[in-house]
């Protein structure tokens, strides 16, 4: 089945994040993360159905101009169908419309197809930080001025 279009994710939808995460992630967030990252007003959750599945997802926090990104995933089930850079792109006016006037992220410096998928839609590395990640892997900074 094809995705729908982009819409919220509903609270009955973290625990199929959660299996995302741990399917996807070297330090996924759990269910426990997720409801504690939901029940703050900050935070948004959009995604793509499949039917009953979610094939990708986007969350993410603003404070300020700042939106963080808190993690974007496609299901292996839906990669390769610009689904990863689609979500990113179409939350943009939802992040708008929260206050924020820029993405930000944290990207390891391993995850050469999230970077190639950001450098497609225009966002830009703006430094690195050494041992960012709890395996002490380093992060690329990222950065997306909202239009
Ligand atoms: C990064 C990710 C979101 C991309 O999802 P996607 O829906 O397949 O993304 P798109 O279809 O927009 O783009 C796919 C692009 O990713 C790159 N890509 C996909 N798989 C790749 C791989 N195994 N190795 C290198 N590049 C790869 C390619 O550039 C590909 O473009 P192409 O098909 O034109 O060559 C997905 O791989 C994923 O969920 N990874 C695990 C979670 C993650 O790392 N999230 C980001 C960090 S928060």
């Amino acid at each position: 089945m094809a995705p729908g279009p982009l819409s919220p994710l509903a609270v009955e939808d973290l625990p199929q994040v959660a299996a995302i995460e741990a399917l996807v992630f070297p330090e996924p967030l759990s269910l426990a993360d997720l409801r504690r990252l939901w029940d703050d007003p900050a935070t948004s959750y959009v995604g793509y159905r499949a039917g009953d599945r979610i094939a990708a997802y986007f969350g993410f926090q603003t404070s300020g101009p700042t939106a963080h990104v808190i993690s974007n995933a496609t299901h292996p089930d839906f990669r390769r169908q610009g689904l990863g850079g689609r979500v990113l792109q179409e939350a943009e006016p939802l992040a708008r419309r929260r206050g924020a006037r820029w993405f930000l992220g944290e990207v390891r410096v391993s995850n050469t197809a999230q970077l190639r998928v950001l450098h497609r839609i225009g966002w830009v590395e703006v430094g690195g930080c050494p041992a960012f990640f709890g395996n002490g892997e380093d992060a690329i900074v990222v950065w997306r001025c909202l239009p």
